[in-house]
């Protein structure tokens, strides 16, 4: 009894955590508003210095982001962005880039 009430607990969680991070690339986009001035508006950098980001590979970027905010890559213009990005934010932003050509 007490260990199906733990597992469906576990499974529940399991499913609202993989819902969090599916990522909505509708809501990223309304956020990517700050980041296009480097990465461009489409994912396209204008710059060699910054790096596209369109047709990404979305863990690829979720990882990158949370990289950055967690310190483990460490880039002055990049950590200052990614510092105050939720979860939420990163799969959201990495399910739009990675949704672009
Ligand atoms: C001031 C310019 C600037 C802004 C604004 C900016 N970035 Fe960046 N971004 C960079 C630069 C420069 C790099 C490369 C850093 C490095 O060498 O690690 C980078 C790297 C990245 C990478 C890793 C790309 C790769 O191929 O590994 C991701 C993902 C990323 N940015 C996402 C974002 C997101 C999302 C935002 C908005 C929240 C944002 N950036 C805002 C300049 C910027």
């Amino acid at each position: 009894m007490k260990k199906g009430l733990i597992l469906s607990a576990a499974i529940i969680l399991s499913s609202l955590a993989s819902a969090s991070f599916a990522g909505d690339a509708a809501t990223g986009k309304a956020q990517s508003a700050i980041c296009s001035g480097c990465h461009g508006a489409n994912g396209i950098s204008n710059s060699d210095v910054w790096p596209n980001l369109a047709g990404k590979k979305q863990a690829y970027l979720a990882n990158a982001l949370q990289m950055y905010r967690d310190g483990r890559r460490k880039n002055k213009m990049m950590s200052a962005r990614a510092k105050n990005l939720t979860d939420a934010d990163i799969a959201n932003l990495a399910a739009y880039y990675a949704s672009l050509k």
